[in-house]
């Protein structure tokens, strides 16, 4: 008997009664849309309010009939049982055979979860409490590099999920810095080239700067050759301070913190077991902010304010957990994106956060959707026929407007735009005549964001004059856009925030049949920069290279080279 064909998503039922609905609804502008709702029901039947944010999904070019088609979709796709598979603990990540349990790490305490028999909350709130001590005594000025000075500067080396989460909410959540800790500056220092870390040695105090490496792997070269330099670094300067010596493996001791899913490579590395913060394979690199790698995060703004995060987070995972499909923030979401993708065709994605707090929101999204989700075979291996991840990136809005925004409202390409904003700012703020100016330009912001997604969506028609205006002047409007405010910025609201946008990525991933846990992607680009750099070391030459490489070589050869 023939083997029957693979059903992939674009067969089902759902699937291609939507991209029948498509053909008429491409040729509904997003204005008609509004025009049509003559009760003004839009906003409340296309927005959802969830763990302090309120999802506002009005402005995509859909109706409640496109709706009801996307929800039997998900339903069609098994999104309900993904769901449950993925909070349970099921081997989602097929291809390296294991779960992604990134939800277990904001499991409240005295929670369970039993996965192949072991509870794994109990070891999330063991290694959670390891982390603790840690950032207790780095608070409490107790941590003393080798010369017994106390440790003041703290820099993570970590790329990818390991740098991107940490940052971004550190930079996010700085104002929730406690006042009562001995006062640690974080940095960061990702890139291979050393540009950032070399900047970082030229300016601290190899006595008090200590270095976090973190890497799930403890393989990735970017982070190896910067632990590298650092330590390097810390030994050429301690070493031969003073009358009496200091011995490498104190330096060592005192000057570096390891976290990673790879206790022996740690130690390997020299790092004193003592001094090492593990977790899971279970926890994907870029779904690992909410554990041990986020100990910078803890650092910055306490452990009590990394707890609020992860309840925060925690409070979303329960509403995707238990909300119905038409009232779930993260379905809702990844729908509008499927939507687009895959019926609407429209393939660029931005995200636009209105707030200077949330500066590194975007690159972290970068990797969160097109590293989980820019995959072209299903999860059997087939190729999948359908477009997946759209292209996505983003600035901060008001800074975006004055940069790429001109093609966002007339360039060629359609473009769905996500605005991120609070709702509330600086009413802490002490000073009165401070804060009334800086609540005005609070309301300056806001006004700037809900008038650029009004502006994309209706286009020349967002304003009351007839005038006629010239081609170059014209809007044509009908880009989608979402909007997510935040009652305001606080652990848990981020935690919410991100929380909302890592399971929209895994709903987008069911519905698609791929696997948002692996990146096989980035592997081959690793293995062949591993050769390039042998040829480049001169421990092997540049035949069979192609003639580009090779050129390129050369001119390192005879402009770089000294
Ligand atoms: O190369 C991609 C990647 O594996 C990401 O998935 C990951 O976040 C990053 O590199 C860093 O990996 P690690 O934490 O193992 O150093």
């Amino acid at each position: 008997m023939a083997n029957a064909a693979p059903s992939t998503p674009d067969t089902l039922p759902a699937w291609q009664a939507l991209l029948r609905h498509a053909e008429t609804q491409k040729q509904t502008p997003l204005k008609t849309l509004f025009e049509r709702d003559v009760d003004g029901e839009r906003f409340a039947t296309f927005s959802r309010r969830v763990a302090g944010l309120t999802l506002d999904l009005s402005k995509q070019r859909w109706s409640g009939e496109t709706l009801e088609q996307l929800l039997s979709l998900a339903r069609e796709a098994g999104v309900p049982e993904a769901i449950e598979g993925l909070l349970s603990g099921r081997r989602v990540n097929k291809s390296e055979d294991r779960p992604a349990l990134h939800t277990a790490l904001r499991l409240p305490e005295g929670a369970e979860l039993n996965v192949d028999g072991e509870d794994v909350a109990a070891a999330v709130h063991e290694s959670l409490a390891q982390m603790e001590k840690l950032v207790e005594r780095l608070h409490a000025g107790q941590w003393r590099g080798a010369t017994g000075k106390p440790i003041q500067r703290v820099v993570n080396l970590g790329v990818g999920g390991s740098d991107l989460g940490p940052q971004m909410v550190t930079h996010a959540l700085a104002d929730f810095r406690p006042d009562d800790i001995h006062r640690l500056k974080v940095h960061f220092a990702s890139t291979m080239d050393g540009s950032q870390l070399v900047d970082y040695l030229s300016r601290l105090d190899p006595e008090t700067t200590l270095f976090v490496l973190s890497s799930k792997s403890f393989t990735t070269v970017d982070t190896l050759s910067n632990a590298n330099t650092a330590r390097d670094w810390l030994l050429s300067r301690l070493t031969r301070q003073g009358a009496t010596p200091i011995s490498p493996e104190l330096v060592v001791r005192q000057h570096f913190i390891g976290v990673s899913a790879c206790p022996e490579k740690m130690t390997q590395w020299g790092i004193t077991p003592d001094h090492q913060l593990r977790f899971w394979e279970w926890v994907g690199g870029r779904y690992s902010l909410w554990g041990t790698i986020g100990l910078p995060i803890a650092l910055v703004i306490g452990m009590a304010n990394f707890r609020r995060l992860l309840a925060g987070a925690h409070a979303m995972d329960e509403h995707f957990s238990s909300a119905p499909l038409a009232d779930n923030a993260p379905v809702m979401l990844a729908l509008a994106g499927i939507w687009n993708v895959n019926f609407l065709d429209i393939r660029a994605h931005s995200i636009l956060p209105y707030d200077g707090r949330l500066e590194y929101f975007s690159a972290y999204l970068e990797q969160l959707e097109m590293e989980s989700n820019g995959k072209s075979v299903t999860r059997d291996g087939e190729p999948a026929g359908y477009s997946t991840c759209p292209v996505l990136w983003g600035q901060l809005g008001p800074n975006a407007q004055h940069a790429f925004y001109q093609l966002l409202h007339q360039g060629t390409q359609s473009v769905v735009c996500d605005f991120i904003a609070p709702l509330t700012r600086y009413d802490d703020v002490d000073d009165a005549d401070t804060r009334r100016l800086l609540q005005s330009q609070h309301r300056l912001t806001l006004a700037n964001c809900f008038a650029q997604s009004r502006l994309l969506m209706l286009g020349d028609d967002a304003i009351d004059d007839d005038a006629p205006r010239p081609a170059h002047k014209r809007y044509r409007g009908n880009q989608p856009s979402t909007t997510v405010l935040l009652d305001r910025l606080t652990p848990e609201t981020l935690g919410s925030l991100i929380a909302l946008y890592e399971h929209k990525v895994f709903v987008q991933a069911v519905i698609w049949d791929i696997n948002p846990f692996d990146q096989w992607g980035v592997e081959l680009g690793k293995q062949i920069a591993g050769q390039t750099q042998q040829i480049l070391e001169g421990d092997a030459t540049p035949e069979g290279m192609d003639a580009s490489t090779r050129g390129l070589m050369e001119a390192f050869w005879t402009v770089g080279q000294k």
